[in-house]
């Protein structure tokens, strides 16, 4: 028995050494954690709770029947999170590099079907140079076993990676199909195929962080969510952002006391939007002195900067936020715009997160681009995530609200549950410039006479008032007053129940 005893400290000394000292000295040389460093600061201290701790790869080929090192190249388990369960694992990149065997992919597996079977989120922590080469199609297989569980766990328990080393080939897509994706700077990228490959097939020249570097995938193709400076930021933010969250579908994300009241009211807020409606103003202001603490913790901040998207709590219970951003693109909806919000708006719906809009929109973005990227089909990605979504809804207009981006942005008739606007609102078909020079085309060579027709079409129409009469805007209320009204409204729609006809599945305008 004692030997017994001795044998597993031994064991368990050799496992926590991962691939070496001198690997371990090379993984911090890059400024890098190692994969158990990792873990105990995203988890309680002393909660962790490691699984498979001994499991080896089984392969034979190319010497590696002599290179066995326990643990296999990635740490899984469970533990918490502010008292929060989650199960997690964490590629050792001292171990072959972090990549993937059959056995390493087996751990994964089994931690996700766990965490499926008890309703807690998955983090995924990925350092990896992705198939362990010398296994080959096992390697494949094991990736293909990961993925399909990955889409099996969607809606129904959070999925996050973080992205702290390589993450390359189809590896990617693992990462890819989870809830949210954040890099580090400098030290982690991503993409399908790297700079040699890019360089052969294309003739392009780039390095790897500007192919798929943290900035890249933050600013540029929207893959990634957030970006940080190191591990040990990304790992304290993922932790802030864990306590938004619901541990599955079935549940509410927890409640946060707070000491900022509900009916704080905020008297700056009555002159945030100037009074030239062409002129900008910086929709996070009212975010900000919305929510409770001014916490808000912003998704996607350098992508897609004309829609704002991200987490705050209203009286303690977590809210999305979707809003116009009248400071880029005139807060136009374009097609980076709807995708973002699109994804945004369908995890808050799968995961039981009340959703408030603040609407600023001039309309979709014109253009040759536009049309010919799929605006059509990528903006109806936005109309469709707020059609089919069944979590309380609550929409402010502030300004602008006009056309189709009027009915896309949680409008009273994609069932909206309570919609108002402030007496700023313009809830129109069109600016009343343009409206004008249609309807009085005629007119065109005669300024005087437009600028009066505009004069009396922004009278009978740039108002809240006429959507107020058909009741598409409960009520039109002072900007001042808008965290207390947010905030009855939510209350009142505790309890909501609304449930969308059986279907198998919709489809969504991909
Ligand atoms: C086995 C690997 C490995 C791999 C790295 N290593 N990648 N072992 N399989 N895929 C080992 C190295 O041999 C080395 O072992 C150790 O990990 C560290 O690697 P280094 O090259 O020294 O580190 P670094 O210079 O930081 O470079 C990291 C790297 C590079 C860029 C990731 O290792 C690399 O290019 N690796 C190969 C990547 C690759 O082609 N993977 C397969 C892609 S295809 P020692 O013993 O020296 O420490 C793929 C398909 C997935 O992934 C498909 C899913 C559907």
């Amino acid at each position: 028995m004692h030997d017994i005893i001795q044998e597993l400290a031994k064991k368990r000394s050799a496992a926590r050494l991962g691939g070496g000292q001198k690997r371990i000295d090379a993984q911090h040389g890059k400024g890098k954690l190692t994969a158990r460093e990792r873990i105990e600061l995203l988890l309680d201290p002393g909660t962790f709770e490691e699984w498979d701790m001994f499991k080896e790869h089984r392969c034979s080929d190319f010497g590696m029947s002599e290179t066995k090192i326990p643990s296999d190249g990635v740490v899984t388990g469970y533990g918490t999170i502010s008292g929060r369960m989650v199960f997690v694992f964490s590629q050792d990149f001292t171990v072959f590099g972090g990549a993937l065997s059959e056995a390493h992919a087996e751990k994964i597996c089994k931690i996700m079907e766990h965490a499926m079977k008890v309703g807690v989120p998955v983090i995924g922590i990925n350092d990896s140079g992705g198939a362990r080469i010398q296994e080959g199609v096992a390697s494949l297989g094991g990736y293909a076993d990961v993925f399909q569980r990955n889409v099996m766990a969607s809606g129904v328990i959070p999925q996050i990676s973080l992205i702290m080393g390589p993450c390359a080939g189809g590896a990617v897509y693992s990462p890819a199909m989870t809830d949210f994706i954040f890099m580090v700077k400098d030290t982690s990228y991503m993409f399908v195929t790297g700079p040699e490959v890019v360089k052969t097939v294309t003739h392009e020249e780039v390095t790897a962080e500007e192919l798929g570097g943290a900035v890249t995938h933050n600013t540029k193709s929207g893959v990634a969510d957030l970006s940080f400076e190191n591990d040990v930021e990304a790992l304290l933010m993922l932790r802030r952002f864990f306590n938004f969250l619901p541990l599955n579908n079935r549940e509410k994300p927890p409640i946060r006391p707070t000491p900022d009241l509900a009916d704080r009211l905020d008297f700056s807020l009555d002159t945030l939007v100037p009074e030239n409606p062409n002129k900008p103003y910086d929709i996070k202001e009212l975010i900000i002195k919305t929510v409770d603490d001014c916490d808000f913790f912003e998704l996607q901040p350098d992508y897609a900067k004309n829609i704002v998207i991200g987490f705050a709590r209203m009286e303690g219970q977590t809210v999305g936020i979707v809003a116009n951003q009248p400071m880029v693109l005139a807060g136009c909806l374009d097609i980076k715009s709807s995708i973002k919000a699109a994804r945004f708006v369908r995890f808050c719906d799968a995961y039981n997160i009340p959703i408030i809009t603040f609407v600023d929109v001039p309309g979709f973005m014109p253009g040759t681009a536009q049309e010919y990227g799929g605006i059509i089909k990528h903006g109806a990605k936005l109309l469709y995530a707020y059609a089919e979504c069944t979590v309380p809804k609550v929409t402010v207009i502030t300004r602008k609200a006009y056309g189709g981006a009027y009915d896309v942005m949680a409008s009273k008739h994609l069932r909206g549950d309570v919609n108002f606007a402030w007496p700023s609102a313009e809830i129109a078909v069109m600016g009343p410039k343009g409206a004008v020079e249609i309807i009085f085309r005629e007119e065109k060579n005669n300024p005087a006479k437009l600028a009066e027709r505009e004069a009396e079409y922004k009278a009978k129409f740039a108002n809240p008032f006429v959507a107020g009469a058909r009741g598409f805007i409960d009520d039109v209320i002072q900007p001042h007053e808008t965290r207390k009204r947010i905030c009855r409204s939510l209350v009142m729609l505790r309890n909501k129940k609304l449930e969308n006809p059986w279907r198998k599945h919709g489809n969504i305008p991909l």
